[in-house]
């Protein structure tokens, strides 16, 4: 395959985003940009820094203090904010509840939408998250929107909880995963929402291998249609 695509994966919290992402990516020897990561590490470092979440004038004028870096990594990307790795860290349980606030303020949108562009701007790219098709990179020649049960989500995180070893309760997973999507999709800018022109996967009841194979399959269709 010549021509180096963009590929634009969004849809709602544990669809399977990052995990089929990441294979396609590997799979098409591109690179794999996880957005979510990007929101993550700049309320971690908001609430190191034990600032008002809501402040968006002080979390403005942080980030343009912020060093945000990725490095390839298998199974995971590592992530560094200001030089120290946060791979973790950006996944704890408080960050991931505080995340949506930030991610709906305007001045954190535009910043992380010009440097997720700019990454993408060669294309060779699958890019995951919440408005990558509709809103970051419009122009992207593959939208796919994966959408999943919120029972099955939540049962997806609970068993990975598990394998970390760490304390987790199905219902109130369940509870967090419905309050984060209703934040992110009710936001003023850029909210969650399936492109007109994105394809809709449900992967309810399919493997991680089954989402793989449709998302390359997609990828395929297109580029002969080119
Ligand atoms: O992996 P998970 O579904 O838990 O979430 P994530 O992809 O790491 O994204 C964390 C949060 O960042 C989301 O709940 C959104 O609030 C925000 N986000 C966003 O607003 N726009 C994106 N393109 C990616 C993430
Ligand atoms: O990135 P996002 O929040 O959309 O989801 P993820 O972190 O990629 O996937 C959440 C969990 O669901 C992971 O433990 C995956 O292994 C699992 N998964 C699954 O069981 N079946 C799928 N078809 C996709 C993901």
């Amino acid at each position: 395959m010549d021509k180096k695509l963009q590929i634009a994966i969004d849809g709602p919290a544990s669809a399977g985003k990052s995990t089929v992402a990441k294979i396609v990516a590997k799979d098409l020897s591109y690179i794999y940009c996880d957005t979510g990561a990007m929101y993550r590490a700049v309320t971690l470092k908001a609430m190191q820094n034990h600032f008002d979440l809501n402040d968006e004038e002080k979390i403005a004028t942080m980030l343009t203090e912020t060093n945000l870096n990725f490095e390839p990594g298998d199974p995971v990307q590592k992530v560094f904010l200001d030089g120290k790795e946060v791979t973790e860290a950006i996944r704890r349980t408080d960050v991931t509840n505080a995340v949506s606030t930030i991610a709906a303020q305007e001045q954190v949108r535009k910043v992380l939408t010009d440097w997720q562009r700019d990454l993408a701007k060669d294309g060779g790219i699958v890019m995951d998250g919440r408005d990558i098709g509709s809103a970051v990179l419009p122009n992207a020649e593959v939208k796919i929107f994966l959408v999943a049960s919120v029972q099955e989500r939540a049962e997806r995180r609970y068993k990975e909880n598990i394998a970390k070893g760490m304390d987790t309760d199905l219902e109130q997973l369940k509870k967090e995963i419905e309050i984060r999507d209703h934040k992110d999709s009710t936001r003023e800018i850029s909210p969650l929402t399936k492109a007109a022109d994105a394809i809709e996967v449900d992967t309810t009841a399919m493997s991680i291998e089954e989402v793989v194979q449709k998302i390359l399959d997609i990828v395929h269709e297109t580029v002969f249609r080119k």
